[in-house]
This record gives structure tokens, sequence and C-alpha cells, in this order.
């Protein structure tokens, strides 16, 4: 891991391009699998080479092993070859309506921190596309754990 790479900060994601993840999520959001809870969750990872992955949470009759949208659109990219990502865009409710935002579980927070720069990576929390709002992994995360620990 190189030296500073949490301190990094990234360029922002211009409003059009958050738009369209949103779009994307909006979209994501109808193939939720959420028979249990009923709260249909979406989400739509930009990678830095510009290609995006949508993921939706997937329950299961044996609860814990259900997995979230941010993770499942986490485990695509990566399973893909992307390891470098911009931002995610996140959204959700019960029935699938967004009236409120829908904040990152603690666990995909931590997943997000294994591949992203907690400055340079912005968590969108989407309602709708004219209504958002943007934070860093840092301020969701702060005092992260991360691969770079590892190092030697
Ligand atoms: N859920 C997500 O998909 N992402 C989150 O960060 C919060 C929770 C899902 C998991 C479960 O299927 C449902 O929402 C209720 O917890």
């Amino acid at each position: 891991m190189k030296e500073g790479f949490e301190k990094d900060r990234g360029e922002a994601i211009p409003d059009a391009r958050i738009r369209e993840l949103i779009g994307k999520a909006e979209e994501q959001l109808r193939l939720a699998y959420a028979p249990y809870s009923g709260f249909c969750v979406a989400a739509a990872l930009l990678c830095e080479d510009g290609t995006v992955y949508t993921g939706c949470n997937v329950e299961n009759a044996s609860y814990p092993a259900g997995n979230c949208a941010e993770r499942t659109a986490v485990f695509k990219a990566v399973s893909e070859g992307r390891r470098e990502f911009s931002g995610i865009v996140i959204m959700g409710g019960p029935g699938g309506r967004t009236g409120s935002y829908c904040p990152p579980c603690g666990i995909c927070r931590q997943v997000l921190r294994e591949f992203c720069r907690p400055l340079g990576f912005s968590v969108i929390l989407a309602r709708s596309a004219e209504d958002y709002r943007v934070f860093s992994l840092e301020e969701l995360l702060p005092e992260s754990f991360g691969p770079e620990f590892l190092d030697g």
C-alpha cells in the first residue's frame, strides 16, 4: 500500500455524473430481493476507469446469509478485476420507497474501506436525482482500519 494512501483526495464527481449514477441505482432498486425485511436497497459504484457496477440487497431464508446492496456492487466489481473506485450511490427504503436517505451499514463501510481512499471516495445518499447528500468515506468511518496497517 503506497505511503499517504489514506490522505489522498480524489476529484469531486460532477453533478451530472451523480445524477446518472442515481438513475442506474433507481433501475437496480426494482431487482432488490428483500422478501423478509421488505427494505429494498440499491447501489451504483463508480470505478476510476468510469465503469459502473450496480448491486441490490439479496436476502435469504437463513437471515444472516443475506447480502447488502453495497457489498453486492463491490463484490461484482472486484470479481471482474476492478479495485479502484471514486464513489457509490446508495438509495432505498421500505418497499423500495426512497423517502429517507439510506446510510450504509457498518460492515459495508468497512468493505468499502478495503479499496477506497477515505478522503477520496464519495458516499452519495440519494432520495432522487434532485435530492442527494455527498459524504467522504472518512466522514462515515473516521479513524478506520485498512489494509495499509498490515504492511510490515
Ligand atoms: N441493507 C443494505 O442493503 N444496505 C445497507 O447498508 C443497510 C441494509 C439491507 C440489508 C437487508 O436486506 C435490509 O436492508 C434490511 O436491513
